[in-house]
């Protein structure tokens, strides 16, 4: 279901003789809970499910699988049938499934704020879960919709905050890495000179709401921490988050840590900042950087940034104190 910002933010304002949306009757899950056993499973093949899981629907052998903290994939190529390599960055669903399987149970809430080809809904249709995306570009909305039945809204993520919207129960997505799409990534970074060369898009769009679009470096930062101050609102306290970024070098050995300034900087937003993965891409070609006199590595690992929004707390129980008999003196105690 493909719906505008515009007609989210207006079902909000809708004068009082029609009754206004809310975020059960805009998103109807398309997919519900499954009932949680009441003792310890053992479950043929996978191992033991303990009810005590309020995390996921995994036994403790898938669970520990995912928690190494780097991994490799090796995604399949992309469907050109459904058109989705026409996109210059989308990640793999497969990837994303295992992420989604991880954070959440059958018939939670997934949010991606970033969604392009709609991969993250494609996890969501594969695993039971119930997925809302946003998209600033008309064409990989539209491409998104194809691909899924899944809520996709058009728009400005940085509109979250005046959207009514389920609370979600994780996040997951790959916002514009800033600019990079816009720079040379050198001579043998064939796959991106290779789409140009056949006239695909070399960036998301230009239109200047499109955080792959800022200019300036902290202008960026800024914006998308705020974008994820608008996310913090709408996530169920105790959810993760998981945020795909890369450090970026660009021309003249300037260097940009924008995974490690957002990681950090996201503490002052309320965020729990939890651990990082590793996704490494051993199969990439290496390119010869820097020869024979500067350091320049082939980048070829992305992070998954993990961070929770705190539990409250629970209520500090007041200690009865005794009290005094009024004869009672110090020295008596
Ligand atoms: C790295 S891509 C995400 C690709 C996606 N994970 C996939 O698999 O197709 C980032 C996406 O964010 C979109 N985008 C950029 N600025 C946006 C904004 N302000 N609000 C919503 N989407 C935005 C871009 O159009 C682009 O499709």
């Amino acid at each position: 279901m493909l719906y505008s910002s515009k007609q989210l933010i207006e079902s909000i304002g809708q004068t009082t003789s029609k009754k206004p949306a809310t975020s059960d009757t805009m998103f109807s899950p398309l997919f519900n809970p499954i009932p949680e056993p009441s003792e310890k499973l053992i479950i043929e093949g996978r191992g033991n499910y303990s009810p005590r899981n309020t995390m996921n629907n995994l036994t403790g052998k898938e669970w520990i699988k995912f928690t190494r903290s780097w991994f490799e994939h090796h995604p399949p190529p992309r469907n050109k049938k459904n058109l989705e390599h026409l996109h210059p960055a989308k990640f793999p669903e497969d990837l994303i499934a295992q992420f989604i399987k991880f954070f959440t149970k059958e018939g939670m809430w997934v949010l991606d704020p970033f969604v392009g080809t709609g991969s993250t809904l494609v996890a969501c249709d594969q695993t039971n879960r119930n997925g809302v995306g946003i998209e600033l570009t008309k064409k990989w909305a539209e491409l998104a919709a194809r691909r899924t039945k899944q809520y996709i809204i058009l728009g400005d993520s940085r509109d979250i905050p005046n959207l009514t919207l389920p609370k979600f129960d994780f996040c997951i997505s790959s916002p514009p890495y800033w600019d990079m799409l816009h720079h040379s990534r050198g001579g043998s970074d064939s796959t991106q000179k290779a789409r140009i060369a056949e006239g695909f898009d070399a960036a998301f769009s230009d239109d200047e709401l499109d955080m792959g679009n800022i200019p300036e470096y902290s202008e960026f930062l800024t914006n998308l921490l705020e974008l994820y101050a608008g996310i913090y609102e709408v996530m169920r306290p105790g959810a993760y988050i998981a945020v795909v970024m890369q450090n970026l070098l660009k021309a003249k050995q300037q260097f940009y840590p924008i995974a490690w300034e957002f990681a950090l900087k996201m503490r002052d937003y309320g965020w729990q900042m939890c651990q990082e993965f590793l996704w490494v891409q051993r199969d990439k070609k290496l390119g010869i950087w820097g020869y024979p006199n500067t350091y320049i590595s082939n980048v070829h690992h992305h992070y998954f940034l993990i961070f929770r929004k705190p539990k409250p707390r629970p209520p500090v129980r007041k200690r009865k104190s005794k009290k005094k008999s009024p004869n009672q003196t110090k020295t008596e105690k």
